[in-house]
């Protein structure tokens, strides 16, 4: 085999130039090879390593990794493997090393949808700025996340995996973590490539079935589904993977549309676009093609990169060139994005990860004291009759339920890295917080000596909830009740007048109406990571108070699903009020808590709304304002939220859209002129004739705590704002 000149390895050069000179001496299987991603390489697989026919590895227990644990990832056998490739194939190309380091790798922050409660884009951005050190010190450079699944349905367990149901909200924080993880420069040793998935649709699953057919219209495919990738391509992002799902019969991955004509031609995305596990074979069973020869061959001329651990590329694309029925084009563009990411990423400079790094970046004080706060800010206080933060007069509390002494259950789905003895329970950040007086017992097991117990006691702390193991991938369920057994015991507690704090874990919305109604209190503190039990000692007894706002609609019952808080008007708009006749003869319409949604310990009113012009040209900004309020006697944090309604367009609209938002911190009595400006170019949509536009007309808007209540106003769009 000829030797090869090796002229790229000139940091001179630029990346395309360094990309061109490496090409042009790969062999067709050297090609072919960067495309294939083998999942837990190792040295056992030097053949395939030394004659260059894989690219990347990903690190994953097996097809559904986020609740089957594997033993981690050992750097000393990453660098062993990456030495074979550097020094032992022809070319000599680094391997790209992947992980889903989905929310934290030794520091467990909360699950995404946790984060999107926190609506604090800096903090969802710290944090993967700090996930990326921890997995970059593991050897590992490229993580499958952000997940940007709008999903508007909590039977579907990947809901606690994205940002909820809001495109807005998605949008931003899908910026924030594409920051985080790579940063301004992709060849800092500690910075990661992000990866968008499942582009695009899984969320609209029908009936939550994981994996299943979505029908999703086109105008909300492109307003709906789309605009938080389009976010992350505009931020940056260095990958996108393929949904698993078709859209109305087309699977992603024949799906030339959405990954060549949107992501390449409109929005010009030059990163790599990967698979989703095996999906490229997964085409067979779609019964879109016969083969492997015919899925390997649609995928890529759809516009695939890389087929994560299917083997599909490899077995089959040398020969559909050989044989002159794949021309060499769509291979070598496919390379190029994958070997211009390995130059960006510096692995040509670098291949091999100092092993000392690991003790300056992970777990560190600054990194735990991150995931503590993301988690007080993600908590969400859906109820509280006044119990909470609790009292000088509580003398005695009796805390239960399945999660008063858990540790690893409180990191949610996808924790592969977390560690059991680097968390603690809520017990133990109790028992640590408990002020001088306070007597705390604890019982999790029979039920009739938890009753007996709380007959003596001031309050109940129940910490109650599903189990991660439900959560995720793969999980998803049918019922939105509580786990079986939990209520119960608490019905018997409630019955004898005893208060009951809910402390409620979970990675999806559940339908907690005997808790709304009956609970003194009700803290949903989703799986809330590492620091969870502290933040929630600390948010009990008021140290800090919860800050999150709910960023997916809960609803009622599981029959009331889908329901969101952007909806259409239809033909018959709901009633305003709760009890006037609605859509269902057993359940009221409004959802239990909206969109949005979350108390703190202080209360904040609204005030003074102003629009500085109601008649807004397309080509300028709406510039609002209004007065907040803390009416309380501690400091609060409120998340000002400003919503639009298009009233009448070419299509119909949403009955509210969120539009900007902003955490504010207040001190008691302090009132603050919150300001949004908005541009008119945000109020387009898809239109009668399928374009993407801003159509002039009246509009209402909203300034306020979340998408059912707040301060309303108007304005005008005309062509030039006369
Ligand atoms: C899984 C998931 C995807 C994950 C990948 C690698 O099936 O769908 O989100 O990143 O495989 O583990």
């Amino acid at each position: 085999m000829k030797t090869a000149d090796r002229s790229w390895m000139n940091t001179g050069l630029t990346v395309d130039e360094r990309v061109g000179k490496l090409l042009s001496q790969m062999t067709l299987t050297e090609k072919v090879g960067q495309m294939n991603q083998i999942n837990n390489l190792g040295l056992d697989h030097g053949d395939v390593i030394r004659e260059g026919r894989v690219g990347s590895a990903l690190y994953a227990s097996s097809a559904t990794a986020g609740n089957v644990r594997d033993a981690g990832v050992d750097l000393d056998n990453l660098n062993a493997i990456q030495k074979m490739a550097v020094e032992q194939s022809r070319l000599g190309i680094p391997l790209l090393f992947a992980r889903d380091v989905i929310h934290g790798h030794r520091t467990v922050f909360p699950v995404p949808i946790a984060q999107a409660s926190s609506w604090c884009p800096e903090l969802v951005e710290k944090a993967a700025s700090i996930a990326a050190k921890e997995a970059a010190a593991n050897g590992i450079r490229w993580t499958f996340t952000p997940m940007l699944d709008i999903c508007r349905d909590p039977r579907w367990g990947r809901i606690t995996e994205g940002f909820g149901e809001d495109p807005c909200l998605c949008s931003r924080l899908a910026a924030s973590a594409v920051r985080g993880y790579q940063g301004d420069d992709l060849s800092d040793p500690l910075k990661i490539a992000a990866c968008a998935k499942h582009f695009a649709g899984y969320g609209g699953a029908e009936g939550g079935r994981d994996y299943n057919t979505t029908d999703i219209g086109y105008r909300s495919f492109r307003d709906i589904f789309l605009p938080p990738f389009m976010a992350a391509a505009n931020e940056g992002i260095a990958s996108i993977m393929a949904a698993f799902n078709e859209i109305d019969g087309v699977p992603a991955l024949a799906n030339k549309h959405m990954l060549t004509e949107i992501l390449r031609n409109e929005w010009k995305f030059d990163g790599v676009l990967i698979s989703d596990w095996n999906a490229v074979c997964e085409l067979i069973d779609h019964g879109i093609v016969q083969d492997k020869r015919e899925a390997a061959f649609i995928s890529l001329m759809s516009g695939l990169d890389m087929d994560m651990v299917s083997g599909t590329f490899i077995a089959e694309l040398p020969s559909l060139v050989d044989e002159g029925k794949l021309s060499i084009e769509p291979v070598d563009a496919a390379v190029k994005r994958i070997l211009s990411l390995k130059f960006k990423l510096g692995l040509f400079e670098r291949p091999f990860v100092d092993k000392t790094l690991g003790k300056k970046v992970v777990l560190t004080p600054e990194n735990r004291a991150c995931a503590l706060a993301l988690a007080q800010k993600s908590m969400v206080l859906l109820k509280n009759d006044g119990i909470l933060p609790l009292k000088k007069d509580i003398k005695r509390i009796l805390l239960t339920g399945e999660f008063a002494r858990s540790r690893t259950e409180l990191f949610g789905t996808w924790t592969l890295d977390g560690r059991s003895e680097e968390t603690g329970s809520v017990e133990e950040a109790l028992s640590q917080r408990l002020p001088d007086g306070v007597h705390m017992d604890v019982h999790i097991n029979y039920p009739d000596e938890i009753v007996r117990m709380a007959r003596s006691t001031d309050v109940v702390i129940a910490c109650i909830g599903e189990h991660p193991g439900r959560s995720g991938e793969a999980n998803s369920i049918v019922s939105l009740d509580l786990p079986p057994g939990q209520l119960e015991r608490l019905k018997a507690i409630a019955d004898m007048g005893i208060p009951i704090v809910a402390v409620v874990f979970a990675g999806r919305p559940l339908a907690i109406n005997w808790l709304s109604k009956r609970a003194a209190a009700v803290l949903y503190a989703w799986h809330p990571g590492i620091e969870g039990g502290r933040a929630i000692a600390e948010i009990l007894f008021g140290d800090v108070e919860p800050g999150g706002r709910l960023p997916v609609t809960f609803p009622r019952a599981t029959g009331q699903i889908p329901i969101y808080y952007n909806h259409k008007p239809t033909g018959r708009p709901l009633p305003p009020s709760l009890k006037e006749y609605g859509r269902y003869n057993d359940c009221l319409d409004q959802p239990l808590y909206p969109f949005g949604f979350g108390l703190s310990y202080t209360s904040f009113t609204y005030e003074k709304l102003e629009i500085v012009k109601n008649r807004i040209g397309t080509d300028d900004s709406i510039e609002v304002s209004c007065t907040v309020t803390n009416n309380g006697e501690r400091e609060g944090e409120e998340v000002v939220q400003f919503y639009v309604r298009d009233c009448v367009a070419s299509v119909t609209r949403p009955v509210k859209e969120l539009k900007a938002f902003r955490r504010i911190c207040l001190a008691p009595g302090e009132k603050r002129i919150i300001n949004f400006t908005v541009p008119v170019a945000e109020l387009s949509f898809t239109n009668i004739n399928m374009k993407k536009t801003v159509e002039p007309g009246d509009f209402l808007f909203w300034i306020g705590p979340n998408s059912m209540e707040g301060l309303e106003g108007s304005f005008r769009v005309t062509v030039d704002g006369d």
